[in-house]
């Protein structure tokens, strides 16, 4: 019984998982995907230290009641150069996988400072040490290398230019950089 039941889960796994390995959709970047950008890397990175992701999700289903409020649904090719994946589900907030461009940076940073100024009856966190906190531009170049090992297409260049792109840059700088190119490159609705 016990071969049996290991014998049977194995060959699911296997239908479900080999496929999907050899999917050329799955790992195929949608047209105009760039790496993230030296100052859009450190904001993921912000993102993810102040446990944005915990409250917000970053994937629209295909359903219409999210891609009626959010845009076109998400694909997997836009995801291709992310190291962690983002997108979670559970929504405290609304879902970001398409917020880039659709406020000005003068909203982000009036949200972020204090979100009850622009959205009275927001009860998402304040921020304001993003505004103080510069960006520690010495460690990006290594973070970039790092992922270019793990087959993110950086160039020399691009490593060369982080530290310039991002010295003397306060840390909201960044996490605004990030938010305003999310989802940009698939827009249905707007
Ligand atoms: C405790 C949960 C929570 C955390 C943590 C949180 N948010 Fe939010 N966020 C919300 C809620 C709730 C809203 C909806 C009300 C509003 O707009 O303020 C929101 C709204 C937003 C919006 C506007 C989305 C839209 O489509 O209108 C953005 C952008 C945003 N958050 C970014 C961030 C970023 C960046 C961080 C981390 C620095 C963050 N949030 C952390 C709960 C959270």
């Amino acid at each position: 019984m016990i071969v049996l039941i290991i014998g049977a889960i194995s060959f699911g796994t296997l239908v479900e998982l080999v496929p999907l390995a050899f999917s050329k959709q799955l790992a195929t970047p949608v047209e105009g995907l760039e790496p993230y950008s030296a100052l859009e890397l450190e904001g993921r990175d912000i993102y993810i230290r102040e446990g944005c992701n915990t409250c917000h999700s970053q994937m629209v289903r295909p359903l219409r009641a999210e891609t009626e409020r959010y845009g076109h649904y998400s694909v997997a090719g836009e995801f291709v150069y992310d190291r962690p994946f983002l997108w979670g589900s559970k929504r405290t907030g609304p879902d970001l996988a398409r917020v880039g461009e659709r406020y000005s940076d003068a909203w982000h940073r009036a949200h972020l400072y204090n979100p009850r100024d622009v959205v009275p009856e927001s009860n998402m966190p304040s921020f304001p040490w993003l505004f103080e906190n510069e960006l520690n531009a010495e460690r990006v170049p290594k973070k970039m290398e790092t992922l270019r090992s793990l087959g993110v297409p950086y160039t020399d260049d691009d490593i060369a230019g982080a530290v310039a792109a991002v010295e003397g840059k306060k840390e909201i700088d960044a996490v605004v950089a990030y938010l305003q190119q999310l989802g940009t490159l698939i827009q249905a609705r707007r």
